[in-house]
């Protein structure tokens, strides 16, 4: 009788594990910084930056748009207190934008209201998100981290043409 409560206990543990597996799992594979193909892009793969030497390290040495494809633009982004570098960007509707992301200074946002955009730029780290802009608009990039001084001026604007 006890031993059957051992196996029990042992068999629910194992299923907790397995639980605990499968969601770690997903976890990681939802995470913006993983969902890109590392195969895209390639020269550009980077996952980890120094924030006081992004301007000696591709892509961040070249913050800004570049188109990659048809309908397809790379948009690399600097965080910073007071903003996102660069600010403007302009895309044609229907753009699949693959945003590239990193921090120069403190952890700050990156949060698009009305869609599914919405991660955190962290100095050293790359965050790697793509949306495309299927309507014509103005929009809005905001920091939803506090950030200090400036948190509340902080945003960037998307024009979609
Ligand atoms: Cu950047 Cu708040």
């Amino acid at each position: 009788r006890l031993e059957k409560i051992w196996i029990g206990f042992g068999l629910a543990m194992l299923l907790v594990f397995l639980l605990l597996t499968g969601v770690a799992a997903f976890a990681f594979g939802v995470n913006p910084a993983n969902s890109h193909s590392s195969h895209e892009h390639g020269e550009h793969q980077v996952t980890k930056v120094v924030p006081t030497q992004l301007k000696t390290t591709a892509p961040f040495d070249m913050p800004g748009l570049r188109q990659i494809g048809e309908g397809e633009y790379e948009a690399v982004v600097i965080a910073l207190a007071f903003g996102y570098n660069p600010d403007p960007i302009e895309v044609p509707r229907g753009a699949k934008v693959h945003f590239t992301v990193t921090s120069q200074d403190v952890v700050h946002g990156f949060e698009i209201p009305g869609t599914n955009v919405n991660f955190m730029a962290v100095p050293g780290e790359v965050t790697r998100m793509t949306h495309t802009f299927s309507e014509a608009g103005d929009y809005l990039v905001l920091c939803n981290e506090y950030c200090g001084t400036g948190h509340e001026a902080m945003k960037m604007t998307i024009k979609v043409v």
